[in-house]
Formats: C-alpha cells, sequence, structure tokens
C-alpha cells in the first residue's frame, strides 16, 4: 500500500526578551542603519541564561500537537534539527523526549543547520510514505544567543542570529491529488562540503589535538561561528533558486502557481533577490527575519506559525520552500497545505 504524507499542524514559541539593533549598539560597535540595510533584521529573541533549545522546542511542540489536534500519545516519532543542541550528546531528540513524556518512540536528530527543517520534511515524509510510522513531531530550534560574540570582535556574524523554535506534525495524508489534497509532493536535498569551512564552528573539536576543548582554541575564538559572509551569500541566491526551480519541475508546478513561499530567513536581500531574479511577487514570500533575525532550523516552521495565526497560510494552499545553510547544505519542497 502507497502512502503520502502531509503537514496537519504547525507550532512556534520565542522567548519573551526582545534584543533591538539599537541594544546592540551598545555592545558591539554597530548601528541600526548598517544592519538594517545589509539584513533587514530590526531585532529579535535572545533567551535567558537558564533556559534551553529543548526549553522553547518543548512549547513549539505542545502548540504544533494542539494545532494539529493530535495527542502527544499519537506521536511515534521524534525528529529534532538543530545546531544549538543542550548538549553535545545525547541529542536534542532524547532531552525534548523526556520533556514530553514519551518514552520508547525512536527519536533522532539531524545537523543540517539552516537546511535543517527541509532535511527533517523529506526523513519524516519518507517515513510516514514507507507505512512504518504514522504521526512524526519535527522540531527545528536554535538558542544562537549563548554561542555569539556580542563584542565588537564578532559584529559580523552576532547581529545576525536570534533564538527560537518551531514545530510541525507529519502525518498521514488522505489522498495525493495535486490540485486538492493535503500533502507533501516532493522534497529535494543537496550538499556540498567542499564550503564546509565557509560557514563553521572550529571549535571544540576532536580534531583540535590532544583535548578537544583547550584555552588555545577558547583564546582564538574558536568557539564562535566563523563565516564567509560574501560566499554564503553568492551561493545561497543561486542554490535556492536552483533547487525551487527543480522541486517545481519534478511534480510539474508553475512557479506562479504556488500561494506562498517560506524561504529560510538569513537575510531579507537573499530573499529579494531569489524573487526578483525567479518574478515571484514579494507579498507571496512571507519574511519573519526583521522580528526574529536568524534561527536557522527554526526559521521555516516559526515562519509557518506566524503565517497560520496571520491567516496568510491557510489548508489547501500550495506552498514552497527553500533552504540554504553551513555545510553548504540546501534543500527545497513543494506541498499542499
Ligand atoms: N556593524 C557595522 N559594521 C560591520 C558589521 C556590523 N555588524 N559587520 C561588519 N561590518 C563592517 C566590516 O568591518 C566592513 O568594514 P570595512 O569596509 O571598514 O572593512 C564593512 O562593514 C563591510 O563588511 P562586509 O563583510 O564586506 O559586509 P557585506 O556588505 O558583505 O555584508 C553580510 C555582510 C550582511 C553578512 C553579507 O555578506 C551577507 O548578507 N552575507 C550572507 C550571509 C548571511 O546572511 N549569513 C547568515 C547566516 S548563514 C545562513 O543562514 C545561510
Amino acid at each position: 500500500m502507497n502512502y503520502f504524507s502531509q503537514i496537519l499542524g504547525v507550532g512556534s514559541y520565542v522567548p519573551e526578551n526582545k534584543y533591538t539593533n539599537f541594544d546592540l549598539e551598545k555592545m558591539m560597535d554597530t548601528t541600526d542603519e548598517w544592519i538594517q540595510q545589509r539584513t533587514g533584521i530590526q531585532e529579535r529573541r535572545w533567551v535567558s541564561p537558564e533556559t534551553t533549545t529543548t526549553d522553547l522546542a518543548l512549547i513549539a511542540s505542545e502548540n504544533a500537537l494542539k494545532n494539529a489536534g493530535i495527542k502527544k500519545e499519537d506521536i511515534d516519532m521524534i525528529i529534532f534539527a538543530t545546531l544549538s543542541p543542550d548538549h553535545d550528546f545525547p541529542g536534542n531528540g532524547c532531552f525534548l523526549q523526556a520533556k514530553l513524556g514519551l518514552p520508547g518512540i525512536p527519536a533522532l536528530d539531524i545537523r543540517q543547520q539552516c537546511s535543517g527543517f527541509i532535511y527533517g520534511l523529506s526523513i519524516a515524509d519518507k517515513f510516514v510514505r514507507s507505512g512504518s510510522h504514522k504521526n512524526i513531531l519535527l522540531i527545528g530550534a536554535e538558542v544562537h544567543s549563548k554561542g555569539l560574540d556580542k563584542t565588537p570582535n564578532g559584529r559580523n556574524v552576532s547581529v545576525l542570529f536570534g533564538d527560537g523554535a518551531g514545530a510541525v506534525v507529519v502525518g498521514r495524508a488522505n489522498g495525493n491529488d495535486p490540485k486538492k489534497d493535503s500533502h507533501i509532493m516532493t522534497t529535494q536535498l543537496f550538499a556540498d562540503g567542499n564550503f564546509a569551512r565557509e560557514l563553521w564552528l572550529p571549535g571544540p573539536g576532536f580534531n583540535l589535538g590532544p583535548d578537544r576543548v583547550n584555552h588555545k582554541m577558547l583564546d582564538e575564538g574558536l568557539h564562535f561561528a566563523q563565516m564567509n559572509g560574501k560566499a554564503v551569500f553568492v551561493n545561497a541566491t543561486k542554490r535556492m533558486s536552483e533547487c525551487l526551480l527543480s522541486a517545481c519541475k519534478e511534480v510539474n508546478v508553475d512557479l506562479n502557481d504556488i500561494d506562498i513561499f517560506f524561504f529560510h530567513q538569513a537575510n531579507l536581500r537573499i530573499n529579494s533577490k531569489i524573487a526578483e531574479d525567479l518574478g515571484i511577487p514579494e507579498h507571496k514570500v512571507f519574511n519573519t527575519i526583521q522580528k526574529y533575525g536568524n534561527t536557522t532550523a527554526a526559521t521555516i516552521p516559526l515562519g509557518m506559525s506566524d503565517a497560520v495565526k496571520a491567516g496568510a497560510l491557510k489548508k489547501g494552499m500550495l506552498v514552497a520552500s527553500a533552504a540554504f545553510g553551513s555545510g553548504f547544505t540546501w534543500a527545497s519542497a513543494i506541498f499542499r497545505y
């Protein structure tokens, strides 16, 4: 028997503490004008010290379950996408599972950074299609704020990132008629490890010498993300456009027929460039970077959740999504919501 999957519901959560660009001006020799002009970001949320990624994920998950109308006991797998796990191991899937009170079901972490949510969606889709699992909880969540260099040295990276969580429940679809049935039509995944060091976190690491954490590493700031901003910009616009078009081609969908686009939120200029290059009207691209910054694996489900609340994403709409991130990894999805 062939099954198809659909997104049954979506939820999100962001911490309460807002940091505007003006707050950052006081920390890291930057300006509101520089940040807005180059990225579109106006403010972001950063957690208080005791809060972890799974704390945000727990609330986002509960909201997604409620939105999907699914009891937590009906979840039969957890997939967690994050680059800011509570601990190096075990994965956040296990920590979240304990907080949710769902022992026994498989809990999987994936590490595809900004593309993590679509990679997770693809995995969830395949498990549901195989018939082995019925309702999969997929989370994208990050606490970046504890890993940022908030001094002038880190300003090129630290102004970009925020904390937040989004989650979806992926369950069985009732059909796969492309014109009317809510279902995931395609997901496409790509990576090129030749670019791994263009956007990465060098330390702590098992390749650093005799100890994975050492004073030299800390003195050199290797525990802060390092980014070649220009390489990211150029590759993100190219790859996201490419994989979006390739997904459309695979399922024979015209870009003009897509009702709403959820792009990864790295930079408003990246998304504007993609929209311009592909002739997508700006009003069809749902951006949230202005208020949340870049929340990496969380950006897409967080955007979907905000869009549901705003009435911009409704059941039956044709949706396209694309992401690009560290790895480099990139991915796209087309689904009827
Ligand atoms: N505030 C003020 N000045 C800054 C800041 C800051 N936060 N950061 C850098 N500058 C300065 C630099 O020191 C430099 O000064 P100089 O000309 O005196 O040397 C100047 O601004 C220009 O720096 P560039 O790095 O060349 O700035 P650029 O115009 O390339 O913009 C940016 C940087 C916004 C990061 C851009 O490269 C970009 O958008 N890249 C895409 C990367 C991205 O979006 N990453 C997000 C995470 S990755 C992901 O999610 C896929």
